[in-house]
Parts: structure tokens; sequence; C-alpha cells
């Protein structure tokens, strides 16, 4: 098969999706995390924005030194020297660090946000490309909201923050505005003036959620020309979250002749890592969400089932465990033993091995399974945490 462009994946679920309310974490989550997403193989990591907070600044820094070693680190910065200043001192320890930086380029952000005329916001721009340039040889520039922006306008500012020294041009669906047709053609159009302009420089798209056009966006622009996409684990993200990197990366994949390009993602990683971030985060992932939703691989109808029998491939597009998911689905019913129960408590990541503890939640979840026809994964996390809150019964 004739392919193959290697589509660089940022991460950007410690940024993005972390600022999402109720989605806080700490330094030592954050640090979990990070690991699991070098585990997961993603080309970069987007660590937090250092300037926000001493909190995310450490966090950034412990990640950079701790994972910077084999992943690329970037953080984001406004176009202002004090948060190119923390980034550059909180990645600047990793072997492959990036300057993040970001600066409205649609009308309503250049006249509503910063009240100043397009020209002097485009040379805020260059100022600050020009100034991380002096820091690092690697900057990412990302033109917020740029797909409800003037074209010509949007072009110039692209054009001259290249000429500065970016390396990474950054297109940013903000809102979830972009539709998918238009924002693939949107991308096509700066790629077609790009490679002529400075073939080296890598082409990113960061899409949101808004309309729940995030990754058929993203698809779209990959199609297009992009060379970099910027997603999220579980779509977690401002609003209604960003473009979800599981579903973005597994589209890639099994339509990998449609799209002719590949990624270094280990796909068995990833529903560990949605589970972690649920995990640590708390925040469920709907049942029916693509990959790494309980029903995902669920199969319930008997015409389904029967066509499954006769050869998997007649409703399957991709076998669960290429995302890291078990074949067999034990749904737990009241009926169901202290072996079934004590298997799916442990495919959860959580500690069986002390008997108290887990007579405790085995109790609970009897009368649970009384209550309700079926015990899914989520109930079980609420009875873990309910358990964990006892001391004496801490789970993991
Ligand atoms: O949505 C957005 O525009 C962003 C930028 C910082 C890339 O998150
Ligand atoms: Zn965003």
């Amino acid at each position: 098969m004739i392919h193959n462009r290697k589509i660089i994946v940022l991460d950007t679920t410690l940024r993005d999706g972390e600022q999402v309310p109720g989605a806080k974490l700490n330094v030592q989550q954050k640090l979990e995390f990070a690991q699991q997403l070098k585990r997961l193989r993603v080309d970069i990591i987007e660590a937090g924005f250092p300037a926000s907070s001493q909190g995310d600044f450490q966090a950034v820094q412990e990640i950079a030194r701790s994972v910077g070693g084999s992943v690329g680190i970037t953080a984001l910065a406004r176009a202002v020297k004090n948060d190119i200043d923390a980034v550059y001192e909180s990645v600047r320890i990793a072997q492959d660090p990036l300057i993040h930086i970001v600066l409205g380029a649609s009308n309503v952000h250049v006249e509503k946000k910063f009240n100043r005329s397009k020209d002097a916001v485009l040379q805020m721009g260059v100022d600050a490309v020009k100034y991380a340039k002096t820091l690092l040889p690697q900057v990412q520039y990302s033109t917020e909201d740029a797909s409800r922006a003037d074209f010509e306008y949007l072009w110039k500012t692209i054009e001259a923050v290249v000429r500065a020294g970016a390396t990474m041009i950054n297109i940013p669906d903000t809102v979830g505005y972009a539709e998918p047709e238009e924002f693939g053609e949107l991308i096509r159009k700066i790629q077609d003036r790009l490679k002529n302009l400075s073939d080296a420089t890598i082409l990113s798209v960061h899409c949101h959620n808004d309309l729940g056009l995030a990754t058929a966006n993203t698809l779209s622009a990959v199609k297009n020309g992009a060379k970099k996409i910027e997603c999220t684990i579980n779509g977690l993200g401002e609003r209604a979250g960003n473009a979800s990197l599981e579903e973005t990366v597994m589209a890639l994949k099994v339509r990998e002749s449609l799209y002719r390009c590949s990624t270094n993602i280990d796909t068995t990683e990833l529903l560990r890592t949605s589970r972690l971030l649920t995990h640590l985060t708390g925040l469920d992932v709907q049942a029916n969400k693509a990959i790494t939703g309980e029903n995902a691989f669920a199969h319930s109808s008997g015409i389904h089932q029967d066509g499954l029998l006769k050869d998997k491939q007649v409703y399957e597009i991709m076998s669960p465990e290429e995302v890291g998911a078990e074949s067999m689905e034990l749904v737990l019913t009241a009926r169901s033993g202290r072996h079934a129960v004590k298997h799916a408590i442990a495919k959860l990541g959580f500690d069986t091995s002390d008997a108290d503890a887990f007579e405790g939640v085995f109790q609970k979840f009897l009368t649970l399974a009384d209550a309700k026809k079926e015990v899914y994964d989520h109930d079980l996390y609420y009875l873990l945490n309910d358990q964990r809150e006892q001391p004496e019964h801490g789970n993991r």
C-alpha cells in the first residue's frame, strides 16, 4: 500500500483538557498521566499553561524533567514576554522543547479582545515569535479563532510569523464553528501557500467540538495536508471539548487506505489512558462514546450477535484488542459471583488483594445489582470510590 505521511500527534489533555470545570489535577496526578501519554507514544505533550499559576509551572517542569527525554514537551504562552519566559523556564530541560504562542486572528478577537488595530496585533505576534526564537529553536504559533478570521489577514499573519521564525503554524477552530468541507478547504489553501513560503514549516490543526464536528474537522484537515493534529483523551476540553485523540487516531488507522497516513500512537494503550483520565478527574465517559465508551464493543441485538458469531467482520470494523479492550465482555448482574466481580474490578486497575475490603465492595455490589438490571464499569467506579473514602478500605 502506498502511503505514508506520518502525522504528528500533540496531546493537550493536560492544558486544554485540564482547564475544564472539575478536571483540575495536582502535580502528582499530572505526572502520572504524562507517563501514560508517553506509553501511548504521543509525539508532543502540551503540559500546561505555566504563567497561569505556580502549580502549573511546577507541573510542566516536572513533566519536562521526568518524561521529556523521549517525548516532545510544550506549554502555552500568550504573546507576551512573561508568558514566554515561563514556558521557556519550565520546558527547557526536555530533550525536544517547544514554545507555543497563541494570539487572536479573527476580527472579533482583534477588535473586542485587544481593541487594537490588526497591524498592531500582528506586530505583537511577530515580536513574540522573535523573542521566543532567542530562547528555543522550536516555536509554534496558534492563530486563535482562525476559522472565523478574514483569510487574507490570517495569511498575512502566518506569512509574517513564519518569516519571524515560527516552525509550526497551528490553525485552531477555537469555538467549534467550522464544518468539515470548509475547514478542509481552509487547510488546503494555507498549505498550498505555505509550501511555497517554507516547506519545512509544519501545519497543524486544533479543533473544538461545539457542533460535535471536532473529529470530522481534524480528519478533513489531514486529508487536505495538515501534518500535525492536536487532540485530547476522551475529547476532554473547554465547553463541548476538543477533538478526541482516540477517535481521530483510530479513524486514521481503520481508514488508512483513505487517509494514506499513520501515527506513532500505540493504540493498545488507548483504553488504559482513557480510564486513567476518568479515574484521575472523576469525569465519566458516556457509555456509547466511540472507542472508549463502555458499549463501544458491546453487541446486544440478537441479529448482530448472530452475525458476529458467523464472522466478526460482519459487525466489527476494528477489534477491541486493537484499542486495549478485552474481547470477552462480562455483563454483571445480581447472579454474578465473587469471581466475576473481582475480575471486573481488577480490569479497572484496582487492587483486589485485601479480602475484607473486597467483601465490603461485593456486598454493596449485590445491593446495587438488586436495584439495577445490569452493573456497569462506571457503577463499579462509584462503589469503589465510595469504599475508598473509608480509610480502612483504601483500594488503589
Ligand atoms: O482553542 C484554541 O484556540 C486554543 C489555542 C491555545 C490553540 O486552545
Ligand atoms: Zn483549544
